[in-house]
């Protein structure tokens, strides 16, 4: 699933950020730009995010 359109950002790709040990919204947007243009994807995001975190 696409997050991020502007970016082209998947669920895949802010997993994969998640497995080498990204834990922040800040450190995703530095490394895969997520949100960083319309920021529509901001929320979407924050939730992957917390459940990539929260399987761990
Ligand atoms: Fe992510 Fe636009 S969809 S910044």
């Amino acid at each position: 699933m696409i997050v991020c359109v502007c970016h082209n950002v998947s669920e895949r790709k802010i997993r994969q950020a998640v497995d080498e040990g990204l834990t922040t919204m800040p450190q995703l947007r530095e490394k895969l730009d997520v949100g960083t243009c319309c920021g529509k994807c901001h929320s979407c995001a924050k939730t992957v995010l917390r459940e990539c975190l929260e399987e761990r």
